[in-house]
């Protein structure tokens, strides 16, 4: 896809990943969409890539349905739409509120869901479709286990799409980060601790992300090394297990 006059809608480019997916595609010349929560963020880095700021709260399924129809409205033709707007949250599983189980589900699954369900009809014929996913959605995460459960959910959801979409011309990605050195774990609550793996930073990711939509790619890790433990799990996930719990398995 050639980057340059693409529309494209970018969620959660307020901050971490999505702003560093915006600036790179600001910089190939997409005309860009960027939504996130906080307005005095999406304007300044909109001064910097230009394009329209969408901010709205994605806790709430209606605030994506008006995104939707705004972009819809405003430009008619979707050229891609990045799925990268999402929250964390860590600690024993016994610990969560209702309330913060309804919100990890609602801003990492049911969000990204539904403004695919609504833009799908303005999508070009040779569109895209991109979703930030997690490892933590591949292998399972102690202390994550409802953030792990969205994030495998919305990688099936983008699987399932891309076999649905064969043959279109429209083609769906994921992209798969490791850990990534953004605000991510300051929001959730819990700092990230470990040693290893070594946080990446963010504009590793955001390339990625922009070559899923230059090039359609289907899946990246970033790293790249994290499709080994995966593969790992998937040939002798007891093996994979044993390891996880002797080396922390999160
Ligand atoms: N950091 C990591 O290690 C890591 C690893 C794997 C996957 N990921 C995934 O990468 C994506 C981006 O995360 P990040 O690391 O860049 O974190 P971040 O710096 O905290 O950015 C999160 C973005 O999502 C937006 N967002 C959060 N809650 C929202 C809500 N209720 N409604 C609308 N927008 C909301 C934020 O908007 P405001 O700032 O305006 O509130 C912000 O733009 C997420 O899907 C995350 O799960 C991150």
């Amino acid at each position: 896809m050639e980057l340059r006059g693409a529309v494209v809608v970018v969620t959660g480019a307020s901050s971490g990943i999505g702003a560093a997916t915006a600036l790179e595609l600001g910089r190939a010349g997409a005309k860009l969409v960027l939504h996130g929560r906080d307005p005095a963020r999406l304007a300044s880095l909109a001064g910097r890539t230009g394009g329209l700021t969408l901010p709205a709260d994605f806790a709430d399924t209606e605030a994506v349905s008006r995104v939707a129809a705004e972009v819809t409205e405003r430009f008619g033709t979707v050229d891609a739409l990045v799925n990268n707007a999402g929250i964390g949250w860590a600690g024993a599983f016994s610990e969560m509120t209702r309330e913060q189980v309804r919100d990890l589900i609602a801003v990492n699954l049911t969000a990204p869901i539904e403004l695919t369900r609504a833009l799908l009809p303005a999508l070009s014929p040779q569109g895209r479709v991109v979703f930030v996913t997690s490892i933590a959605g591949r292998t399972g995460v102690a202390g994550e286990a409802v953030y792990s459960a969205v994030k495998a959910g919305l990688d099936s959801f983008a699987e399932s799409l891309r076999f649905e979409l064969a043959g279109t011309g429209m083609k769906v990605g994921v992209v798969v980060p490791g850990v990534v050195d953004t605000e991510f774990f300051a929001r959730r609550g819990r700092p990230y601790e470990r040693r290893s793996p070594r946080p990446v930073p963010p504009e590793r990711v955001a390339a990625a992300v922009v070559r899923a939509v230059r090039d359609g790619r289907a899946e990246s890790y970033v790293p790249r090394w994290l499709r080994v433990p995966v593969a790992v799990r998937g040939l002798v996930p007891g093996l994979y297990r044993g390891l996880a719990a002797r080396f922390g398995g999160s």
